[in-house]
């Protein structure tokens, strides 16, 4: 088949994929670009980073079958993909498990002041005595969006010895039931959630209703001392508002793997803050979830040949060729 691998995904799968197929890459690349390369592509495979704009996928009349690297769909448009009837498939499992582990990474490094230590001790300084720090154990742990990766993290938490409580958009009581005998999370509502929460862990997809969801009012809600971990998407929290909380002592201190403004050359605002652990969007980087995902596109491209060549034998049947 012919491919548009649009961002990186897992470089020995993309080998193995040129072996099988004809294969163009044009990673993270500009509109104008994508709407050139993807011409003759039969099938688009891509992650965060890029934007799947109905007037690129315009550009491919034999474009078929889209394959989401990931989880997020907040950067392909959807409405043009159902009106077309284009395939979508998604593969949000394998990087589930790489992003609730790296929340527990960045809810270490805030809590125990693991990125400052290293800095100081690299410089010589053996700040032993001031980075003092405080346990996960017996803490509450707030999951905004008990999704694939918000119920991950909260089991992770459990296992950690945290109160996991968590809210989603429609809650119902089989729904809350469900959750705290599988992923031992409490739901409640947002509010609630914000206010009791010692780590705040935001998993929602963006959307109209998430953009700019943790703003001031959320930050004045929730405890004084508390963290907040962001690993969903830019434009989900505030951060111009997060700063300011930051700033006045409030909050004691973030990690934001996801970011207003990503990719090459950016600075985020919030850079010169010492109680900021700041990551390029690598939540789900961990090189088995990427392998996993590289393994199933491998599948997916698969089962989309075999449909089609038992769609095309079937035709020919019907056809009496
Ligand atoms: C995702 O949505 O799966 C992650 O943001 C990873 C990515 O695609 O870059």
């Amino acid at each position: 088949m012919r491919l548009l691998i649009a961002s990186s995904i897992h470089p020995p799968k993309v080998e193995a994929l040129k072996k099988e197929h004809d294969v163009v890459c044009a990673f993270n690349a500009k509109e104008d670009v994508l709407k050139e390369v993807i011409k003759d592509r039969e099938v688009l495979i891509f992650r965060s980073g890029v934007q799947i704009t109905a007037e690129v996928m315009a550009c491919a009349p034999d474009l078929k079958l889209l394959i989401r690297a990931g989880s997020g769909f907040d950067n392909v448009d959807l409405d043009y993909v159902k009106e077309r009837g284009l395939g979508f498939i998604r593969i949000p499992e394998p990087g589930a498990k790489a992003v609730s582990e790296m929340a527990f990474g960045l809810m270490l490094a805030l809590s125990r002041n693991i990125v400052n230590g290293d800095k100081l001790w690299r410089a010589g300084r053996w700040a032993k005595k001031e980075l003092t720090g405080y346990l996960l154990t017996k803490k509450t742990l707030g999951i905004i969006g008990c999704g694939n990766i918000g119920t991950r993290t909260a089991k992770l938490g459990d296992a950690w010895g945290m109160r996991a409580i968590g809210c989603v958009e429609n809650p119902t009581p089989p729904r809350g039931k469900e959750m705290m005998e599988k992923s031992h999370v409490e739901l409640m509502d947002f509010d609630q959630v914000v206010a009791q929460s010692d780590y705040l862990c935001i998993h929602v997809p963006k959307n109209e209703k998430t953009l700019n969801l943790i703003d001031k009012s959320v930050f004045e809600k929730m405890k004084k001392g508390s963290y907040l971990v962001n690993l969903a998407r830019g434009g989900v929290v505030n951060e111009t508002d997060l700063r300011e909380a930051l700033l006045s002592g409030h909050l004691a201190g973030a990690g934001m793997d996801v970011h207003e403004k990503e990719g090459e050359g950016n600075i985020s605002p919030l850079a010169d803050l010492d109680n900021v652990v700041l990551t390029p969007h690598i939540g789900a980087q961990a090189y088995d979830s990427q392998e996993e995902i590289g393994d199933r596109i491998h599948e997916i491209i698969n089962d989309f040949m075999a449909k089609a060549s038992e769609e095309a034998t079937t035709e020919a049947t019907v056809a009496g060729v």
